[in-house]
């Protein structure tokens, strides 16, 4: 809340931007046409995801999207995959987790989603580590 005002400012974009402070686990500002919550998620265990998810469902119409930006654990994991750091960190740091695709549409199952895609995140052509995990309210 202290820092953003200048953080976008520099950005340019602080005449398009409402500051809103909260508890997600309370509430979260409604009626927007996307939530976006980038390297969130990760860092709650599934029980206290479903929480913020719920809550973010309550806040959304129902052409509202829901984007989630994390890194996400690919289906088979070798002894190589860098990620498997990134999971053993998160679950040590905060006792949370990376996940897989179907733990997050596990995880929207459980909290009023419907899983609709996942999109690699380039910056010029090159890999960031990072996906978009989109889903819409489950009607
Ligand atoms: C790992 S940081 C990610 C920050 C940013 N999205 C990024 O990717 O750099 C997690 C964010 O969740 C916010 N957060 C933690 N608990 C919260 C709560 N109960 N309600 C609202 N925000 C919370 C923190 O303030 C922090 O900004």
């Amino acid at each position: 809340m202290e820092t953003a005002p200048a953080i976008l400012g520099e950005a340019g974009v602080a005449d398009r931007c409402e500051i809103v402070g909260g508890d997600f686990f309370t509430s979260v500002p409604s009626g927007a046409d996307a939530y976006l919550l980038k390297n969130v998620i990760h860092d709650w265990d599934d029980e206290k995801s479903v929480v913020v998810l719920r809550n973010c469902r309550a806040a959304m119409g129902p052409g509202a999207r829901l984007l989630l930006v994390e890194t996400v654990l690919p289906s088979i994991m070798t002894k190589d995959n860098v990620i498997a750091f990134a999971d053993l960190g998160i679950m040590v740091g905060c006792g949370g987790a990376e996940r897989s695709e179907e733990e997050y549409r596990e995880l929207f199952d459980a909290s009023g989603f419907t899983f609709t895609s996942i999109t690699e995140v380039l910056a010029d052509g090159q890999q960031t580590g990072f996906h978009v995990v989109e889903a819409t309210p489950t009607a």
